[in-house]
């Protein structure tokens, strides 16, 4: 039988969810909501995002129940999952409601930006019969999945740097502009960069240390808008420096890249690069080869490992709760980092 789906919050990431949903066969959506009463009769187009395109989705009202409010969705005895796409100064408390209904929850990243909230995230879904899983999905996107790979299997030596940019205007779609609130959303350190710190985390492990720079006042009054950081490991030879924001222009489009540089070889992931994304320099060749992986998207695959998990009724493994708490814990020493203006030392 189909996992029971209800997606909570249809802007950006909401409308994405919903649409993998839909074309997922494990998942039959029976209910979602979203308090925009155009986003809960489908019509999804006054949204806007980075990636894909705001637009009205074939929703049978039949089918899926259209609620207002987050409660009502959560106690909705035809929901055995919810996925929570709402502002992130929301996800904390509906998803620990949801958790003490035995709801099975997908929450979109960060968490919370809030370590104490986070803390309450990790007890409640320990204390629940079901689980929360964080939805990192650079950890499933398929040409981040394959570097992963490449430095567990050591097939290409040891890494000696790695360098990851994700850069981009500032958003402008989100409703009553939460993001823009850094009270709200924890600005781009937190809504954007975070993704590159946990995908560190996810490859290197957490570092010994933190160097950070960054500042804010083009996008956001006194949130991080753009940061650069070191991250600093054991081994004083290995490189690894995010840098991440969303200070650029309007016309500037949203950029994704990483670069790592290893005894034999260097990988090389542009996402706008078409046809050439992801590129393998090995060492004494003489043109870099294109690296083919899955087709599907880190959002679809991350969607899909959910459904599994619930399916084979096992917790997930590939990001857990205490994984993202410890994901946000980084953020944090970056930003102590970056306002004391001194290397950070990680407990
Ligand atoms: N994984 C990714 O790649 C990725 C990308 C973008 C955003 N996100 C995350 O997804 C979350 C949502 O971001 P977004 O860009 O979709 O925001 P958004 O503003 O586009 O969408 C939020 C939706 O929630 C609705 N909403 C707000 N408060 C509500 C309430 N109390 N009850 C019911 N509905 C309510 C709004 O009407 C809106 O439709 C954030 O945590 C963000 O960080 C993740």
């Amino acid at each position: 039988m189909a996992v029971r789906v209800g997606v909570i919050g249809l802007g950006f990431m909401g409308r994405t969810h919903l649409e993998i949903h839909l074309n997922n066969p494990r998942a039959e959506v029976t209910a979602y909501c979203d308090y925009d009463p155009n986003r809960t009769k489908g019509d999804m187009s006054t949204g806007g995002g980075n990636v894909g395109e705001a637009k009205k989705l074939n929703i049978d009202p039949t089918k899926v129940k259209a609620y207002f409010e987050p409660d009502e969705l959560i106690n909705d005895p035809n929901v055995d999952a919810v996925d929570i796409c709402l502002p992130t100064y929301l996800h904390a408390e509906i998803a620990i409601k949801a958790l003490k209904a035995g709801k099975y929850v997908l929450c979109e990243k960060p968490l919370t930006v809030s370590l104490k909230e986070a803390d309450q995230i990790v007890e409640a879904s320990k204390k629940s019969k079901a689980f929360i899983m964080p939805a990192h999905c650079m950890r499933f996107w398929p040409e981040w999945d394959w570097l992963k790979k490449a430095v567990d299997s050591k097939e290409f030596g040891k890494v000696h740097s790695a360098t990851f940019k994700r850069f981009a205007a500032a958003p402008g779609w989100s409703a009553k502009n939460w993001i823009l609130n850094p009270k709200l959303s924890g600005a781009a350190l937190f809504d954007l960069h975070i993704h590159d710190t946990d995908f560190v985390r996810f490859v290197f492990g957490n570092p010994k240390a933190v160097f950070s720079v960054g500042n804010g006042g083009k996008s956001t009054r006194d949130g991080i808008d753009h940061v650069v950081t070191s991250y600093l490991y054991k081994n004083p030879k290995l490189v690894v420096v995010a840098e991440g924001g969303w200070n650029a222009d309007t016309s500037y489009p949203f950029t994704m890249r990483y670069t790592v540089v290893f005894d034999k070889a260097t990988v090389d992931f542009d996402a706008s690069r078409e046809g050439k994304v992801l590129m393998l320099h090995r060492a004494a060749e003489k043109v870099g080869e294109v690296v083919k992986v899955a087709t599907q998207n880190g959002w679809q695959l991350e969607i899909d490992y959910f459904l599994e998990c619930i399916e084979k009724k096992t917790k997930p493994t590939i990001i857990t709760v205490k994984e993202a708490r410890e994901s946000i814990a980084l953020v944090h020493a970056e930003e102590k980092s970056i306002r004391e203006r001194k290397i950070v030392k990680i407990r």
